[in-house]
């Protein structure tokens, strides 16, 4: 069997790993456990900003990455604790390739911890300032729950009213598999 994607993950991974090249600056804006960062920076970022709110999933995010990682990979890595709404001032607008936020709470961790439409919609906003020509948003949305649906809801409207000579905006869903997770892609046009 040579299946195209088997989950939303693999499908996101697909198109980060066909748009990054070495040397990019990229931000994971949800760190948590740090599976996401990882695979961002196997792909040789010059710099890859890690955001998270909770400490404790920057601490085991870092302590994946120490792992599996060599130091030159794990030197690209800047951890920044705290929320996505307010990006860190040294990261200059049409700078960054690729943002990735994988949305919803920590696996294992604080299911009330979960992100939020406001929250996640003032980043985005902010976020498409920050994408240089030819970069993306990569927003893995998680419809099952109710926070997640609305957030879904949320971000899909704000995508259809982008600019469409600037922005091509694409969502991902799974029609036979109902409130499963999906995957919203926000291009700048190069
Ligand atoms: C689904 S998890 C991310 C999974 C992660 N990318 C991985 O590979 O393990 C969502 C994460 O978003 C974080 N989060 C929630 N609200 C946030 C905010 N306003 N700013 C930054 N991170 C936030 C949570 O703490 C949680 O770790």
């Amino acid at each position: 069997m040579y299946p195209l994607f088997r989950s939303h993950l693999d499908l996101a991974h697909t198109y980060w790993k066909k748009l990054v090249q070495p040397g990019d600056i990229l931000i994971d804006a949800t760190c948590g456990n740090g599976h996401d960062t990882l695979t961002l920076a196997r792909l040789h970022p010059r710099l890859l900003y890690a955001i998270d709110i909770q400490p404790t999933a920057l601490e085991s995010a870092h302590k994946r990455l120490d792992q599996e990682l060599s130091s030159s990979l794990l030197s690209s890595i800047k951890f920044i604790e705290g929320s996505h709404a307010q990006f860190p001032p040294q990261i200059t607008p049409a700078s960054v390739k690729l943002l990735v936020y994988n949305l919803g709470y920590l696996p294992g961790g604080d299911k009330a911890t979960t992100t939020q439409s406001s929250t996640t919609l003032e980043s985005v906003a902010k976020a498409l300032e920050l994408v240089v020509p030819g970069g993306a948003i990569s927003i893995t949305c998680y419809p099952g729950h109710e926070e997640g649906a609305r957030e879904e809801a949320a971000l899909l409207s704000f995508a259809e009213q982008l600019d469409k000579q600037v922005w091509s905006c694409c969502h991902h869903r799974w029609i036979n598999r109902k409130q499963a997770p999906s995957l919203l892609l926000l291009q700048k046009d190069g």
